[in-house]
């Protein structure tokens, strides 16, 4: 196992690779040319990190623990001792990484692999001055190389497959994906894809057939949104190969011959069920919905329009009464329990909440109560809510009454408003370690799910300065799976 790695070179990609392994858990000694540049690339590792935290790919403490396997050094000699693994990332010229590569092999013990990670430097012509050229090899990230998967696995005319193989498993440990190459090609397949594109790019702004604005433009807007889901033989097959024959033919390109027997013999790619893949309807259908599935995740949302809820002070007044009055007396063996039922009008802009009705709480008696807090609530929101004292279940006769008085006078059952107290700070310790608002709980995701009311609305009790304070929430009904949305809550006051 690679417990500690050494990384020489501080720069964009060495960064990078230190950040890769600090965070899969190994020491990383960064070898950089002077303290000053050392500092540098302590700085950058921690932006990484830190960005890393706020998009809750790590928590603070895995980043912090990241953070102290990494240290930088200005000597050769520090980043060899004791690693089981280098990688070489500095500038990308033959002549200095020979030098380093000589120097490396001359330092580190026989089972060390020693690993480059040049662009398109033949691995050959860098371990030319190795003793041991077959633990030589190239592991070719892709910038920033902390979050793209891929590390292309090249080998020199000396490396042994058993350098390559064990490279492979690190890589794979590391949650990496490794792509092993068979030849020494001096720049592994996504770069020599990538130098394509980029000539026919500046072709294109040098002929003046368009402006690097508008180049950037098209990849990012466009082909490049498809290129995280798809690649360039399944996007052929797609397109339909007799097509993209067409396409070469009126831009004066050469067909190839592989694209031409592939029309030749009738294989057009999906639309004939075989091109350069084999298409069952089972696979084209899987094939669209993933494609469109990750363009979706690129369009910006539209917020929803939804509609404001409208209620009366004077409506709310005996809830949050009652509401305090519980408050009040609650202890943290016996939780204030305060429930009402809303009854008013909607549309498509407004809730308007006419009235509210009190509604008994039957979870004592209620045999159904019993099994679903037993069955499912317990188990799925925590043994507190075995409580009997917790929770509500609202007497059903109470709430066919409310239904009835609503629509005799022409209005409806809108949903219900209850009342969290802070708990946070008044329950008992055990249960002091989630903080309490007017936002649902996962329990109350869960009830307003089941009920599919329009209207979910919690008002939050704190005691600040010896004064009692309510904050409302209002909430539509969850979807399947999905948090329950806020609407907005108007207070009319005149
Ligand atoms: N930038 C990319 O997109 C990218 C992607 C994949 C691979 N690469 C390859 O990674 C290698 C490094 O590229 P980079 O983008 O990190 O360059 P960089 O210039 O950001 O970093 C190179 C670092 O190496 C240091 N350095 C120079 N000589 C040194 C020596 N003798 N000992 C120790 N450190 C030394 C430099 O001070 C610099 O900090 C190159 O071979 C490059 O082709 C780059």
């Amino acid at each position: 196992m690679v417990s500690r790695v050494g990384v020489v070179g501080g720069g964009a990609m060495g960064t990078g690779i230190a950040v890769e392994f600090a965070v899969a858990g190994r020491d990383v000694a960064v070898m950089t040319r002077s303290d000053r540049t050392g500092a540098a690339a302590l700085e950058r590792i921690r932006r990484d990190l830190e960005l890393m935290v706020d998009t809750g790919l790590l928590t603070t403490g895995q980043a912090a623990t990241a953070a102290s396997r990494v240290r930088t050094t200005t000597s050769l000699d520090e980043v060899v001792d004791g690693s089981d693994h280098v990688v070489e990332s500095v500038p990308e010229d033959v002549a200095l990484k020979r030098e380093v590569f000589t120097e490396l092999d001359k330092r580190a013990p026989g089972d060390v692999l020693l690993a480059t990670n040049t662009t398109s430097l033949p691995v050959s012509a860098i371990a030319a001055g190795c003793r041991r050229p077959q633990r030589v090899l190239a592991t070719h990230y892709y910038l920033p190389a902390h979050l793209v998967p891929l590390v292309d696995v090249v080998p020199g005319e000396h490396t042994s497959p058993e350098a390559i193989d064990r490279a492979c498993r690190l890589l794979t440990e590391l949650g990496k994906t490794p792509v092993p190459f068979k030849v020494d090609a001096g720049a592994t397949v996504g770069p020599r894809l990538q130098t394509a594109m980029i000539s026919e790019a500046i072709r294109l702004v040098s002929e003046g057939v368009t402006d690097p604005l508008t180049v950037d433009r098209v990849i990012v807007e466009g082909i490049g949104r498809r290129f995280g889901v798809t690649g360039v033989f399944d996007r052929l097959d797609l397109a339909g190969l007799d097509t993209m024959t067409a396409v070469l033919r009126a831009q004066g390109r050469p067909v190839p011959g592989v694209l031409a027997e592939k029309v030749e013999a009738g294989h057009l790619g999906r639309k004939s069920g075989r091109g350069f893949y084999e298409w069952s309807p089972r696979r084209a259908a899987e094939f669209d919905d993933r494609v469109a599935r990750h363009l979706i995740a690129q369009l910006p949302r539209r917020p929803a329009e939804r509609p404001a809820v409208s209620v009366d002070v004077g409506v709310l007044g005996p809830f949050l009464e009652a509401a305090v009055d519980e408050y009040e007396s609650c202890t943290p063996e016996a939780p204030p329990r305060c429930f009402a039922l809303l009854v008013g009008e909607q549309s498509a802009e407004e809730i308007a909440v006419r009235r509210l009705h009190f509604a008994r709480n039957v979870r004592d008696e209620d045999p159904d109560a019993s099994v679903e807090f037993a069955e499912h609530i317990v188990p799925c929101f925590g043994a507190a809510y075995a409580n009997r004292r917790r929770g509500f279940w609202v007497d059903a006769t109470d709430v066919l009454r409310a239904h009835r008085a609503a629509e005799a006078d022409g209005l409806e059952l809108l949903g219900s408003i209850h009342l969290h107290p802070d708990w946070h700070r008044i329950g008992p310790p055990g249960e002091r370690g989630l903080r309490i608002s007017q936002r649902p709980t996962p329990m109350d995701t869960y009830v307003f799910r089941q009920t599919g009311w329009p209207l979910n609305m919690i008002t939050y009790l704190e005691r600040r300065g010896g004064r009692v304070y309510s904050s409302l929430g209002a909430w539509a009904a969850p979807g399947r799976a999905g948090e329950c949305a806020e609407l907005d809550v108007r207070l009319p006051l005149t």
